[in-house]
């Protein structure tokens, strides 16, 4: 069943007038992701660079058009692990980066360290060369529209995280049976300054092992990180469970337990895959054997021909 790359653009409830781009932004990541394995590159490479896509869409809350802290700025979390070795790489409260998914690549390549964060993740940014971004080309319009929004009084940031939109986020195998995931995020809307949430926490944010699976999450991160909703997915893998069992299982304990609504998506060594989420909508997209599966609403599974265009 080898290679394949399965995305997802955040866990929540996609705005309407955005449902067609949070589709397409998926679709995008997946055959990009799927095109390297297909030439014969690494799952860390194609996770790499469907979560750098993502990062770039403005759709989304990662790299530009992250969400903003209570002060109006943007300070990013990110996760890379290559399931051959349990190499990681992460940053957090990083500022100015386009793409923190690839400072963390370079965190786990270049340090003896698996994250670093704030100031000391932007001077290792610039030590690496990675040209520094305004903070203004990582705002979008509809990120300070809601930052104002969830200033008020009456506002209830967790209950609008989860009724807009999320992190990105990818897992892949290879076909040498290699494995791994990438997670990227804004965070939390309106968060306060130096939150640190799931994201760049291994077991949280996702987790990467090539005799049990991969996982990148999405959702209330707080509640991610109580549960550590990744490894206690691939516990539920080394178990027997398939990964859509355990996914629907450790989901159902976070709703249940700390009240907390997220999503995943999962692979196992052999390919099998699953997309699952508690929360009313996530944008998923997966490619294997040149098909392409998609969906945003639980139940839907639409599959397309893997050459054809993405509207
Ligand atoms: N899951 C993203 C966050 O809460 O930061």
């Amino acid at each position: 069943m080898l290679p394949v790359v399965v995305v997802h653009g955040g866990a929540g409830t996609v705005p309407r007038e955005r449902t067609e781009q949070s589709c397409a932004g998926v679709k995008e990541a997946a055959r990009a992701g799927y095109d390297i394995l297909q030439k014969g590159g690494s799952a860390i490479d194609a996770v790499t660079e469907a979560v750098t896509l993502m990062e770039n869409n403005p759709t989304y809350n990662a790299g530009r058009g992250s969400v903003l802290n209570v002060k109006g700025e943007v300070e990013m979390d990110a996760l890379v692990m290559d399931g051959k070795t349990l190499a990681s790489g992460a940053v957090s409260a990083v500022r100015k980066v386009a793409n923190p998914i690839q400072l963390a690549r370079l965190v786990m390549e270049k340090t003896k360290h698996l994250c670093l964060t704030a100031e000391g993740a932007s001077k290792f940014a610039r030590d690496m060369g990675v040209p520094e971004v305004t903070e203004e080309s990582l705002i979008t319009d509809y990120a300070k529209m809601r930052w104002k929004k969830n200033l008020e009084p009456e506002a209830n940031p967790v209950e609008s995280q989860m009724g807009k939109m999320g992190t990105v986020g990818a897992v892949a195998v290879d076909k040498e049976g290699n494995i791994a995931c990438a997670t990227s995020t804004g965070g939390m809307i309106n968060k306060m300054e130096g939150r640190v949430g799931d994201t760049p926490c291994v077991g949280c944010g996702g987790y990467a092992d090539n005799k049990i699976g991969a996982v990148s999450s999405t959702g209330h991160g707080e509640a991610i990180m109580k549960v550590i909703l990744c490894r206690l997915i691939l516990f539920h893998m080394e178990q027997g469970k398939s990964p859509q069992e355990a996914s629907d299982l450790a989901l159902a304990y976070m709703k249940e337990r700390v009240e907390g609504l997220g999503g995943v998506v999962v692979v196992d060594p052999k390919g099998t895959w699953a997309a699952r989420f508690s929360s009313l909508q996530m944008a998923w997209a997966a490619v294997q054997q040149d098909q392409l599966h998609y969906g945003l609403y639980h139940g839907e599974d639409f599959i397309e021909s893997v050459q054809e265009q993405t509207q």
